[in-house]
Order: C-alpha cells, then structure tokens, then sequence
C-alpha cells in the first residue's frame, strides 16, 4: 500500500511517498481503508523529533514519549492521529463493525493515519461515522472533539459559567469553543487576528487577539480558563479566575504538574491538566452531536497523499482557517 512515511526528524520534506506492507487485522481488529486523515499538531511536533523545548514535559514523562517516538530517527514512521474512511475486512472476534461501515477514529500516539490502510482495535477509538459529513469532514473531528470533552467533563461545565479558551483556533480549542457553547457556556475565544473570525463563527461570545490584547489584564473574570498550549501560567491567570475557578491544560508540562498537586490541598482556585478520553462512547457521543447539527467541522485545505509534506508547511504557515486534511483515493 501507499503510504507517506519518515525516516529522518526535520522539516515537511521528510515526509515521503513510499510502498509498504499492507496490514492485516488481528482477531479484535478492523482494516479500515483511509479515506482522509488530518494534519495535527502532533504530527507536526513528532516529526520535528518531539523538541524537548516545545514540550518542556517531566522526564518521567519525556522520556517513555521519546522512547516511542525514537531518539535519533524516528520509530513510528507513519504520522496521522485521527482518519476517517471505511472498514474493508474485519477480523474474527469483532462485532462492532462490519465491511462498509464508514467510520472515523482517533489514534492517538500510535498514529498511522498517513496510509491507504490502518488496522484499529475495534474497541479502540474508532466509531461510525457521522451521516451527515463527508470522510474529510469527518478526520478532523476526533482529537479536538474528545480531547475537549475530556478536559470540559473534569470541570462539570455547567450552564452559565465563563469561559475563556486561550488558543481557540487550534484543533483542540476550535472543538473546546462549539462544546462550551453547546453546554451553555459563555465563550471568550483567543487566538491570532487572522483567525478571529473563524472564532467567532464557531460561536464564541468574544474574541481576543492575542498579539494586541493580554486577557489577564482586562478586569475579566472566569469559571474556567482553558489554556491549550499552557502560553499562560497559573500565576498570571490567578486574578482572572472567579472564586473556585478551574485554570485547565492540555498540555503536561513540569510547573502545572506541581500546581495541580498542590491546589489540589490549598486553595479555592485549581489547577487541572488531564490526558484523552480512550472510551469509544464518547466518540459515539460526537457523532450524535454532528448529526444533530450542533458541532461544525471546518475544514481549510485538503491535499492529496502524495503531497502530505505541502499539507504540513501550509499546516505550519499560519494562514489556516479551520484544519488540514490529508486525502487518499
Ligand atoms: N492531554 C492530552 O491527552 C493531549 C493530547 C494531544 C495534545 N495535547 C496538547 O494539546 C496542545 C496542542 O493543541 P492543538 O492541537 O489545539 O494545537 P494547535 O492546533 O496548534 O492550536 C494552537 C492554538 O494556540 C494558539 N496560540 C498560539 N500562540 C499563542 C499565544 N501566544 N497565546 C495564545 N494562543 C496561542 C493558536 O492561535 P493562532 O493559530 O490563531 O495563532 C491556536 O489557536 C499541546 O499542548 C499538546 O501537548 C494534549
């Protein structure tokens, strides 16, 4: 099968068009032929070789990443987290899904989606897809979708609260702002100018410029404060947090690691970082909320396979409006 693979850290060209062994499921696995998969920020960061100074992570939890991800070259040659497309054969235990199923899936560090075939777990990530979207649509759902839930369902998000998403435009925060609004949150999106806009067309109340406008000194107060790439800290956000506010992070790095432990002891304001929901249920539930119209997935730009390393420098480029998504015949 085709696939786009690397063999060296470094810039998009590394990415390169090669065959290689097509998978075949085991007993609990199902083949699913990708039909678009997307452009994340993990791909982005693994295939830079994981830089210590992006991640910034406690070596417990650095060095089990880089083992996987491989020191000098890399050891997971094929990028691509989450993929839609369609269940070609199943093996003999599964009952999930059957050939034909449409389905999309998110893969977490395992990734594989940059290829015309991956096998999954069927009690893995992987759930039917959506009626009312197309496998592009589809592919770039999963991560941000789960990855904001997890983080919202941690804080019990309730209706009324504010919310300020700090990195609104990205994979995870263009998912957090259509969550919080669908429970009824008020939004506060931040972002780069160029994509202020596209925040605000995913429903959020206000939007921030990062560049021009610093959200911890404009008097605002929150319930929860959602930091995606951790630009803020504790400390600064501390004012901008109501009474019992909640400062949330995707990210895992040394300083809120300590500040979750420790407000966790002291303290009406907390600090919560948490990993990826793994129950394919709650997959299930996002498919439910694209169909009932109540979740967007906006797409930017697709490229085709064979010019995955294009997709990845227009991924990095700034420009994007929406995701980049990695398309397969
Ligand atoms: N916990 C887990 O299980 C898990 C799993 C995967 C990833 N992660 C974490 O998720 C994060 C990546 O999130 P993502 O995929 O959403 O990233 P992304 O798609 O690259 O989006 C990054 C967002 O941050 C914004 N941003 C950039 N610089 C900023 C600044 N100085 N101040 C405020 N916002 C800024 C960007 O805005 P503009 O583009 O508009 O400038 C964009 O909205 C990483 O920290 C990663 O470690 C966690």
């Amino acid at each position: 099968m085709k696939a786009i693979v690397y063999n060296h850290f470094g810039p998009a060209d590394v990415l390169q068009l090669e065959e290689v062994e097509k998978p075949v499921p085991k007993d609990d696995e199902v083949l699913i032929r990708v039909h678009a998969a997307a452009v994340d920020y993990g791909d982005i960061l693994a295939r830079k070789g994981l830089p210590l100074s992006e991640f910034w992570m406690p070596l417990p939890l650095w060095l089990p990443s880089r083992m996987f991800f491989g020191f000098t070259k890399p050891r997971v040659k094929i990028l691509g987290a989450e993929l839609a497309g369609e269940v070609e054969t199943v093996g003999k235990g599964v009952k999930r899904f059957k050939p034909g199923d449409q389905v999309f899936a998110y893969l977490g560090q395992s990734m594989g989606g940059y290829a015309e075939y991956r096998c999954v777990p069927e009690n893995g990530m992987v759930a039917l897809k959506p009626v009312n979207i197309t496998c592009e649509e589809a592919a770039v759902v999963p991560y941000g979708a789960i990855m904001a839930l997890t983080m919202f369902r941690k804080v019990n998000l309730q209706p009324g609260q504010k919310v300020l998403i700090n990195g609104a435009s990205g994979g995870i925060g263009s998912a957090a702002v259509q969550l919080a609004k669908f429970f009824g949150a008020e939004v506060s999106g931040v972002c780069g100018a160029p994509r202020l806009e596209y925040v605000k067309f995913l429903g959020a109340d206000r939007v921030i410029d990062y560049t021009i406008e610093d959200f911890t000194r404009n008097g605002e107060t929150y319930d929860v404060i959602f930091d995606i790439l951790g630009k803020s800290s504790f400390s600064r956000c501390v004012n901008s947090l109501k009474q019992n506010g909640i400062y949330l992070l995707a990210s895992f790095k040394m300083k809120p690691l300590f500040q979750m432990l420790w407000t966790k002891l002291a303290g009406d304001k907390k600090v919560i970082c948490a990993l990826a929901s793994e129950n394919p249920e709650d997959l299930d539930f996002i498919r439910e909320l694209i169909e009932a119209g109540k979740f967007k997935s906006i797409i930017d730009r697709c490229f085709p396979l064979e010019q995955a390393a294009e997709a990845h420098r227009y991924a990095e480029s700034g420009a994007r409006r929406g995701k980049v998504v990695i398309t397969l015949e």
